[in-house]
């Protein structure tokens, strides 16, 4: 639980020990309230199947005692269970469905060359936060129905909300983002578009409208789903081929193994830490009686490593088959920006690859000091228009 680890240390190793010895192990009261950590990607997958017993409404990652209830809990899609949740869902799951992602692509290619050609433009830079970051946010402010003269403006604020090291930067910018979008929500509501902010401003769930508050932690949901998640796995992703070169190599010869190679970067790089669920009423998993009330955190990076699922858990290998990975959720709320997540992985090394260009370490990347995301903070690298054939990609 010390978020130092993920900075510094190896969670991997803790997690093999965990699925060898403590597979659904009880981690008792401290300063975070006590709870089950499952590790198996077994045991994961039946908590997950079983959302009538194990509820989201609580809240879907664990929070210190003194922090309260999580504000959303039983309000944003994330955080409700059924009926409401299949509610709230259905009001938005059209947008990222496969065809309207599809629909989208053209403008997520010209949004991602125009990220890497001032990323090329300025040489060396933070893959994390000059690449890999605005890619999400700018499609994600365009499906929200943000003005594109704003989408800088609200990068900053998510940078700063998510990246800032001081916590009262963190703090103000999430304020900012809360007072822009509330803005935002009153101004769809008196005139809507077709965008994502317009339909939860203007829809109905049993004939009645979603409050201010329900459409603005509706929007927070959507708008840290849609970005944070996206980020690290894209900045891990580029870092895991920085450190395979053989695999980015394979990739430029077969781009055809791309959609593969998108799997396997979101195995590998499973960025959401856990997530956690309730229990309603007593059960038992794995021989272990859970109280009703209990919290049971499933650690997806480590169901995504067990040995007994996947072959050579611990190699990064694009061309993986099959390859059943939990980065994305399982059950009734799996991801919603699935399909969305998987296009802009694919177009952005695309784009890469297929413009030949050069990606070399241009310094010591930094871990994120989390245990609710994990992986790259920091990714410093030199990034040159190509000249060969072919990409190259050396870890500098
Ligand atoms: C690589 C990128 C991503 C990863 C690893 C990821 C991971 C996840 C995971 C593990 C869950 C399940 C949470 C649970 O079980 O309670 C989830 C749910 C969700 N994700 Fe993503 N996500 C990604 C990208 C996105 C994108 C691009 C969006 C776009 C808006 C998004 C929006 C959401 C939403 C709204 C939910 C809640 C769905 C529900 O509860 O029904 N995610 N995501």
């Amino acid at each position: 639980m010390d978020p130092e680890l993920y900075a510094d240390g190896d969670p991997f190793e803790q997690w093999r020990w965990l699925r060898a010895n403590a597979p659904v192990y009880w981690h008792p009261p401290a300063e975070l309230p006590g709870f089950w950590a499952l590790t198996r990607y077994e045991d994961i997958r039946t908590v997950y199947r079983d959302a009538a017993t194990f509820s989201s409404a609580k809240g879907i990652l664990l929070r210190p005692a003194d922090h309260g209830e999580d504000p959303g809990g039983g309000r944003t899609l994330a955080l409700t269970d059924a009926p409401r949740h299949r509610q709230l869902r259905g009001l938005v799951d059209e947008w990222f469905a496969l065809r309207s992602v599809r629909g989208f692509e053209p403008e997520m290619t010209e949004v991602t060359r125009r990220v890497v050609d001032e990323a090329l433009e300025s040489g060396t830079c933070d893959f994390v936060t000059d690449v890999a970051a605005r890619v999400p946010l700018y499609v994600i402010c365009r499906m929200m129905g943000v003005p594109s003269s704003d989408w800088d403006h609200l990068f900053m604020l998510t940078s700063q909300a998510f990246g800032a090291s001081d916590p009262l930067t963190q703090r103000f910018a999430h304020l900012d983002i809360m007072s822009y979008f509330e803005e935002l929500q009153a101004a769809k509501a008196a005139n809507p578009g077709d965008d994502l902010v317009s339909i939860l401003a203007t829809s109905e769930i049993d004939g009645v409208r979603l409050t201010p508050d329900e459409i603005l932690l509706n929007c927070d949901n959507l708008l840290v789903g849609g970005t944070e998640n996206t980020r690290i796995a894209a900045a891990g992703g580029m870092l895991a081929f920085l450190e395979h070169r053989d695999q980015w190599d394979a990739l430029a010869k077969e781009p055809e193994l791309l959609p593969s190679a998108v799997e396997e970067v979101l195995r590998w790089t499973s960025t959401a830490t856990h997530i956690m669920r309730t229990a309603l009423r007593p059960t038992e998993i794995h021989g272990n009686q859970v109280a009703a009330g209990d919290r049971v955190t499933l650690w997806l990076p480590s169901a995504n490593r067990d040995e007994s699922v996947f072959d050579r858990p611990d190699e990064f290998d694009i061309r993986r088959k099959p390859n059943r990975h939990l980065a994305l959720g399982f059950g009734e709320h799996f991801c919603l920006g699935s399909v969305l997540a998987r296009a802009e992985l694919r177009i952005l090394y695309h784009e890469l690859l297929h413009r030949d260009i050069h990606i070399e370490l241009a310094g010591t990347p930094t871990r994120l000091t989390s245990i609710v995301v994990n992986g790259p903070e920091a990714l410093p690298v030199r990034l040159t228009a190509g000249q060969d054939a072919r990409p190259r990609v050396t870890t500098g």
